[in-house]
């Protein structure tokens, strides 16, 4: 008998205990364990099975580190059939989280119990595949085929109280699992239940699969597994019976398992685990955090004291005027509002925050008490540091001083106070209440338990929190500004705006560069560009104006209804604005540039090794830590498509030669921005790819 599965005996009952921790996740001695456990049952004479999970959960899947190596026996819907054809009575009882492979092995069982805070869920289309031990033809047979539709396709994570009204659980229990199991199967043994195999249930009523086909791969943008799914679910109702189903199952299954599509969507699944895993951090023990300040209560001071908010912080909110903080007031209550509307807030609760957990204050003395203080206040170098210096006199000993700044040096920030080694960087992305990104930039001086708080309070935001060094832009925005720049040079050879836009949204991205301009508000980048022209640009780099024009006529973007787009009141799409083209065909005359076309793979493919390029300079210089972290920041920062893993993952996927030739072609036409990064021409001369950096650390 394996280790990993428990055998007992209960009487008539054989029970069979998952010890695999820390997820129990289905592995090949998993899966031999239940096997051996289930022969084990059926030899001794048992006359019934009870199936549970110790530790935090039922099993949460299969073993995602076993995907892409040759398959191991027996295969978990080798498993699934063999369980639900037991002569026994087989019971599950569930608690934790009942994922994938392991809510398949549930619905393989006669009979289901939970306890009221169990989820079930099948989010294999997350990873790039779908459910391949018998999901897609069991759940329709016990759930119908839109519910289990709704769940397959999306993914989610379902309640015990809502799987239980659905069919899915046949009874929800408070206690032990172990317990509430052997009651269950007592009573069931004493009312003498037939074994209830799904397999043996009648196809389920099927529904137009061809239109929800199409409409789930539009909703998709671009990732395939969600579509397939529908199909697979299509063989539950059409095949002629139910292994025939489950046949077209593992043919669809085994299609995604070797698309580049499960892998990029694996790598990010790892990835947003690896990048709070530092080997600095061990053993450093974070500040304790309970009281937050923020200064400045614009878009991000109230999107960030909101996410406190809803972390349970208390929040004092400090603005320059009492107008301006209850502006800020009314910024967080509306954040709040939503929050509610979509179901993550109760009206109770929201009124409590605003009554009692929020701080309105002009004066500075009110954050004397608070454990982390985090500046939100105007993009400007003197007013930060006024700021910190304010700060570095009222607050206590020990807090820790954070800026959300987008670009400035966070040295010359540190600077201004007595205390460097307290400074850290903690950048937010709009709206910060609901983004999943943090960058958490470490300065020279800052010290490694002020990191260690960063990482902390990340986690009780609810954040993915990636370690970043400092420089202009941090790892997000410093590539950004790159891929951007290398759009920009594109529209002054010959490509439009909006065709750009087009051909990114194709690949995958949630909005094109300029569109994402408008909905930033077009005098940030215009602010920008005054500031690294007045800093002195390089002369060989290719700077363009037209962008310039357009927020001289006061077009904004999306604030003021018109930039690149024009917005009609109430859409949040835009019609191409007429008036940028011929802004742009100016300049082109004037620069005696004869515009020529590129087509949209062209385009996608300079945009792609722009990115590549810089995040190769930035992981060389140490700014991003590993490749991953990069991956993880354009992930869950800037609309990169999940299912390509990130940029990095993206360019080993390509090879990184066919990169670098890229590059060498393309710096013909312009040897100052199509200059390799150091290592990429290492990893290339090396033959090997990013992800090897990744697996070294
Ligand atoms: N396989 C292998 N390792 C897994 C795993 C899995 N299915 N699920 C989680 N882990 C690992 C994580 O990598 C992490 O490892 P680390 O400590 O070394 O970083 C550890 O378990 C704990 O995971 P989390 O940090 O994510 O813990 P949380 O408590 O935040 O979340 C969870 C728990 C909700 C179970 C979450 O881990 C999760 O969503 N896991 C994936 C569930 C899933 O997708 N299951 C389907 C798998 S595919 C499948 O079953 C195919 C089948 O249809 C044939
Ligand atoms: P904003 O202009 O909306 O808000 C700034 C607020 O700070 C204003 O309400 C102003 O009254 C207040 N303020 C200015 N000086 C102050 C002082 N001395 N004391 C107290 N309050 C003061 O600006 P926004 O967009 O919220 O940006 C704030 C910071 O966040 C900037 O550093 C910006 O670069 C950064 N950031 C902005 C992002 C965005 O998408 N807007 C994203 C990430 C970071």
């Amino acid at each position: 008998m394996s280790q990993v599965i428990g055998y007992e005996r209960e009487g008539d009952i054989a029970v069979l205990s998952a010890q695999n921790p820390p997820v129990n996740a289905l592995g090949v001695h998993v899966r031999r364990g239940l096997m051996a456990g289930i022969e084990r049952a059926e030899s001794e004479g048992a006359k019934a099975v009870l199936i549970y999970g110790q530790g935090r959960t039922y099993f949460a899947g299969a073993d995602i580190r076993e995907f892409g190596k040759p398959p191991q026996d027996p295969s978990l819907p080798v498993l699934c059939d063999r369980i639900e054809a037991s002569p026994l009575l087989v019971v599950s009882a569930l608690h934790g989280t009942a994922l994938g492979g392991g809510l398949e092995v549930a619905l393989s069982c006669h009979y289901r119990i939970a306890v009221p805070s169990a989820k079930v869920g099948l989010p294999e289309v997350n990873l790039g595949i779908i459910p391949g031990a018998g999901g897609t033809q069991r759940l329709p047979r016990v759930a119908g085929v839109d519910a289990a539709l709704g769940m397959i396709t999306t993914g989610r994570h379902v309640r015990a109280s809502e799987a239980l009204e659905m069919g899915v659980l046949d009874k929800v229990e408070d206690g032990d699992p172990r317990e509430i199991g052997l009651t269950y199967v007592r009573d069931l043994l004493e009312a003498d239940a037939p074994r209830r195999p799904v397999c043996d249930m009648a196809r389920p009523t099927p529904i137009d699969f061809d239109a929800t086909y199409d409409a789930v791969l539009k909703k998709g943008r671009g990732q395939l597994s969600p579509a397939i799914a529908v199909r697979a679910v299509q063989a539950s109702c059409e095949a002629e019976n139910f292994a025939a189903g489950q046949a077209r199952e593992r043919e669809l299954f085994l299609e995604l398992m070797a698309s580049d599509q499960r892998k990029g969507l694996i790598h990010a699944f790892f990835s947003e685990r690896a990048v709070s895993k530092l080997p600095e951090l061990q053993g450093i023990e974070p500040r304790d955090l309970d009281r937050i300040g923020v200064i400045g209560g614009g878009t991000m001071g109230a999107g960030i004291a909101t996410s406190a908010l809803l972390a349970g912080f208390r929040v004092v909110l400090l603005e320059m005027t009492q107008e301006a903080a209850h502006a800020a007031k009314d910024r967080i209550a509306s954040n709040l509002a939503g929050a509610v509307k979509r179901g993550k807030l109760s009206p109770e609760n929201q009124e409590d925050i605003l009554k009692n957990k929020l701080i309105l204050a002009t004066d500075y003395g009110a954050l004397s008490g608070v454990d982390l203080a985090i500046e939100a206040v105007f993009e400007d170098i003197e007013v930060k540091k006024q700021v910190f210096a304010q700060l570095d006199a009222v607050c206590k000993n020990g807090t820790v001083l954070a800026t959300n700044t987008s670009y400035l040096d966070i040295n010359e920030i540190a600077g201004s106070t007595g205390r460097p080694g307290d400074v850290i960087g903690l950048h937010f992305f709009s709206p910060a209440h609901v983004m999943k990104l943090l960058e958490i930039v470490v300065a020279d001086q800052t010290a490694p338990d002020v990191v260690a708080t960063g990482f902390a309070l990340g986690k009780r935001l609810g954040k993915v929190s990636v370690r970043a060094g400092v420089c202009d832009g941090f790892i997000g925005n410093r590539i950004l500004s790159a891929y951007r720049t290398c759009a920009d040079h594109m529209v002054l050879d010959g490509a439009s705006p909006f065709q750009i836009d087009t051909a990114l949204t194709r690949f995958g991205f949630a909005m094109g560069p300029f569109a994402v301009y408008d909905l930033a508000g077009l005098d940030i980048g215009w602010a920008a560009r005054k500031r690294k022209r007045a800093a002195g640009l390089d002369p060989r780099a290719r700077d363009s104006f037209y962008a310039d024009k357009l927020c001289e006529a006061g077009y904004l973007g999306q604030k003021t209804g018109k930039g690149y787009y024009i917005y009609e009141k109430g859409k949040r799409e835009g019609e191409p604005n007429p008036e940028v083209m011929p802004l742009i065909e100016t300049e082109r005359a004037a620069r005696g540039i004869s515009p020529r076309a590129f087509t949209d793979e062209e385009i996608v493919r300079r945009y792609m090794v722009a990115m590549v390029n810089e995040a190769a300079r930035v992981v060389g210089e140490g700014i991003a830590r590993r490749p991953l972290d990069v991956d993880v920041t354009l992930l869950y920062g800037y609309g990169f498509p999940c299912y390509w893993g990130g940029p990095l993952k993206w360019a080993d996927l390509q090879g990184l030669p066919k990169v670098l030739d890229d590059i060498d072609t393309w710096s013909e036409e312009d040897a100052y921005f199509w200059k390799p990064a150091p290592l990429l021409v290492q990893l290339v001369a090396d033959g090997r790819g990013f992800d090897d950096l990744n697996k070294e650390s």
